[in-house]
C-alpha cells in the first residue's frame, strides 16, 4: 500500500513500513508517529500484551543507567539509538545529578533526530547537547562528528549508551566488532551501557508468542535479533561489568530509581525478555 506523503514528516521518513523508532514511542504512549506504526502497535500488543510494560521497563533501565553513571562522576554521554524523545531522556536524568553534564544524541530515525532536535532547542544548551542523524555501524563516522559537534571532550570519561538499539543489528552482521570498536575509541574510565532482547532463559508460559512478534517486526522496517546471553557478554570484552554483571533488566540496580514497570515483572524478571550490563573500562 503506498500512502500520500505526509507534510509534517521529517525529509527522509520511511511512511510505506512501521518503524521501530515509532512504535516504540507508540508503546511509551508518544504521538511521534503514524497510523501505520499505530496499527502494527496494536497488532504486536494483540499477539503479546505485556509488550508496552516490556519496552517501559527497557526505558527505566536507561534511566538508571544513566543516573548511576552520573553519580560515579560521569558528566558526559554518546547515545545511540537514542529514540524519539519521551520522559527521563539522558540529558535531563543526568542535569538531576550534575547541573553541567553533556550529551550527543545519535539515531538513524529521521522523525526521532527532529524530534530531538526541537527538545534541545527548547531545553538544550548549545555547547552541550547535540544530535546527530547516523548509523551505529559507522563507529568512526559517529564517533568523530560526535567530537565535532564540540560537546564531548574525548579525553575524558564518556558513557556510551546503546539501550534497545544492538538487536537492530542482523546476526550476520559484526556487531561485537562495531562495538569494540566504540570502545576501542574511549578513554580509560569510561562506561558502555547496553540491553538487548533475548529468549535465551526466559521461563514464562507465552510459549512461542515471543517469536510470534519476531516474526511481526520482519514487516516493518527495523527488524530485531535475538541474542543469547553468552552473545551479548561478547560486547563487554575488556570492560570490568558492575555488579551486578549481566542480569535481567528489572534486576540492575532497581533501587537506583523508579523501576515501576520492571517491578511488575519482580516475581518474574526473565519475563522482560531483556539483559542489560555496565560494563568500565580500565
Ligand atoms: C527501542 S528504541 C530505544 C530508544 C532508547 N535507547 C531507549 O532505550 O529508550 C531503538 C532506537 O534505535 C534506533 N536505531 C535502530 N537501528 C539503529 C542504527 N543502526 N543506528 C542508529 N540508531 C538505530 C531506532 O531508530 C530507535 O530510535
Amino acid at each position: 500500500m503506498t500512502h500520500a506523503p505526509d507534510p509534517d514528516a521529517p525529509e527522509g521518513v520511511d511512511l510505506e513500513r512501521p518503524n521501530a523508532a515509532r512504535i516504540y514511542d507508540w508503546f511509551l504512549g508518544g504521538t511521534a508517529n503514524w497510523a501505520i506504526d499505530r496499527q502494527f502497535g496494536e497488532q504486536a500488543v494483540q499477539t503479546f500484551p505485556m509488550i508496552k510494560t516490556i519496552a517501559k521497563a527497557g526505558r527505566e533501565f536507561l534511566g538508571r543507567g544513566v543516573r548511576y553513571m552520573t553519580e560515579q562522576g560521569i558528566d558526559q554521554f554518546l547515545d545511540i539509538g537514542s529514540g524519539v524523545p519521551t520522559v527521563g531522556n539522558v540529558h535531563q536524568i543526568a542535569t538531576t545529578v550534575n547541573p553541567n553534564a553533556r550529551c550527543v544524541y545519535v539515531d538513524n530515525e529521521p522523525v526521532a533526530v527532529a524530534h530531538s532536535q526541537i527538545l534541545l532547542e527548547r531545553e538544550g544548551v548549545a555547547d552541550r547537547h547535540a544530535v546527530l542523524q547516523g548509523d551505529l555501524r559507522n563507529p568512526s563516522d559517529i564517533w568523530n562528528r560526535a567530537l565535532e559537534t564540540g560537546a564531548l571532550d574525548p579525553k575524558r570519561p564518556i558513557g556510551l549508551i546503546m539501550v534497545g538499539v544492538l538487536y537492530f543489528i542482523g546476526r550476520d552482521e559484526p556487531a561485537a566488532e562495531i562495538v569494540q570498536k566504540y570502545l576501542s575509541l574511549l578513554p580509560s574510565g569510561s562506561y558502555f551501557l547496553s540491553s538487548h532482547l533475548t529468549i535465551d532463559g526466559v521461563e514464562t508460559p507465552d510459549g512461542e508468542l515471543r517469536e510470534r512478534i519476531h516474526e511481526q517486526y520482519k514487516r516493518s522496517s527495523t527488524p530485531f535479533h535475538y541474542r543469547t546471553r553468552a552473545e551479548f557478554g561478547e560486547f563487554f570484552t575488556g570492560l570490568e561489568l558492575v555488579d551486578p554483571g549481566i542480569v535481567w533488566v528489572p534486576d540492575w540496580h532497581p533501587e537506583a530509581g523508579d523501576s515501576r514497570n520492571g517491578d511488575r515483572m519482580a516475581g518474574n524478571p526473565s519475563f522482560s525478555g531483556g539483559i542489560c550490563g555496565l560494563g568500565r573500562k580500565p
